[in-house]
């Protein structure tokens, strides 16, 4: 029987259960009132042993490498070249369930309908430990493992506690010494993520996949004014140095130098102001900064320009002002061979495939540094995401499993022509 041949009732089981796994998931989480899933924290270990609980009786072996990703090999028959797939495990701050997590569940339930059956190559199930840069403000600290770029700077940086990358792996009794391990073996052939689409896209269209043309660059940064604390009710407006002050002008700086521009977006997204009471003029303001573009040269002059201006208001108001880069990602165009694939299946599949660029980040922009890496994306209703109203279709997914089966299908049948022409 051929993959895609899964028949209707489960597909549907199966897309159920995809979703129902998902949910489990988000419950595992930091807040007990809300889905909250940071680098290495408590919830992560929850995670990987539920992952870990669905995969072992599908006779595949599952590791965590020392970046805390978790690492699942479904063999060939003798040596083989390997298939990546995978997306992330942490969540951002009351998140919805779907984000990152169905691409890896989405994963497990490919192995499942695969049920011990040996295509020609293997296929390793990645679930990244970190995507969204929220607790270090510095994102893609798992796959930037498998990429060899897991550095010493990256160890070194440190969360609001003074809690380094380092110190975390060893935290969560791992060996930062073995990171170099965790770097993608040379055999694989290629990195496959199923993910949310995040936007509103594919909902305005009416259709339920589309395959990812190019992941927008991203550059992040953290912002800090430093001005005098003082007391709130003692001193004039015209004599105070108020670092909070400062920073909201230029919050709404940010805003305004977005909307001038076509296709860009800057977010600041956190504000920590200290020290925090309502009766003291704040001292220090520390503000993240996101801005996106798909084009690199006007995302790096737009973040040029923003500290400009924070450098101009921080003099104008007597404060001082630094800024430091946490990263500055380009573009990065994904496969053209797996992503015709991708389209290929998503047409067999019965669905009209819509091709777009991601304005979200991804793992697959960072894998593709290093092997040819591809996307697909599911509907996301309302385009609601980062969100606990976040959501997918179960017909969606179901379409998403037999898209995943038939594309398996076709890999296998390329790399048998590309062995037999050899
Ligand atoms: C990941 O969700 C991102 O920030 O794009
Ligand atoms: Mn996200
Ligand atoms: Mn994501």
């Amino acid at each position: 029987m051929r993959l895609e041949q899964v028949h209707k009732n489960e597909a549907t089981d199966l897309a159920e259960e995809v979703m129902a796994r998902c949910r489990k998931l988000a419950s595992l989480s930091e807040d007990p009132n809300a889905t909250r899933r940071t680098f290495l924290s408590p919830p992560m270990r929850d995670v990987h042993r539920e992952i870990t609980g669905w995969l072992q009786p599908l006779g595949v072996e599952v590791r965590l490498d020392a970046a805390g990703n978790l690492r699942a090999e479904y063999p060939a028959d003798g040596i083989a070249p390997t298939l990546l797939i995978g997306s992330h495990l942490d969540t951002v701050p009351n998140a919805g369930a779907y984000d990152g997590i169905l691409g890896v569940v989405l994963g497990v339930a490919l192995l499942q309908v695969l049920s011990g059956r040996r295509l020609p190559y293997a296929i390793e199930l990645v679930g990244f430990s970190e995507e969204e840069g929220v607790r270090f403000g510095t994102p893609f600290i798992g796959s930037r493992a498998l990429v060899g770029r897991l550095d010493e700077d990256l160890l070194n940086v440190q969360d609001s506690h003074g809690v380094s990358v380092r110190k975390a792996i060893t935290d969560f009794r791992l060996n930062p010494a073995d990171i170099g391990r965790a770097c993608v073996s040379d055999n694989a052939f290629g990195y496959l993520e199923f993910h949310i689409e995040q936007g509103p896209v594919l909902d305005n269209l009416g259709l339920p996949l589309a395959v990812v043309e190019a992941v927008a660059g991203q550059s992040r940064l953290e912002v800090t004014f430093v001005g005098r604390a003082n007391h709130a009710g003692t001193t004039p407006m015209d004599l105070r140095f108020d670092a909070l002050a400062g920073a909201a002008e230029w919050i709404t700086n940010v805003e305004r130098e977005a909307n001038a521009v076509s296709g860009l977006v800057a977010t600041v997204g956190s504000v920590k102001a200290s020290p925090g009471a309502a009766n003291v003029i704040a001292a220090e303001t520390r503000l993240s900064l996101d801005v996106r573009h798909r084009e690199d040269s006007v995302r790096t002059q737009a973040v040029q320009k923003l500290i400009h201006r924070a450098e101009q208001i921080a003099q104008r108001r007597g404060l001082s002002m630094r800024s430091s880069a946490r990263m500055s990602q380009p573009t990065v165009a994904m496969d053209s061979f797996l992503s015709g694939q991708v389209e290929e299946a998503i047409r067999r599949t019965g669905c009209e495939p819509h091709r777009m660029v991601s304005g979200a980040g991804h793992d697959a922009m960072i894998m593709a540094e290093r092997i040819p890496s591809a996307m697909v994306f599911l509907r996301t209703p309302g385009g609601i995401s980062h969100h606990p109203e976040e959501s997918v279709r179960l017909e969606d997914v179901e379409k998403a499993i037999r898209c995943g089966l038939q594309l398996l299908d076709q890999l296998a049948a390329a790399l048998q022509k590309r062995t037999t022409l050899a």
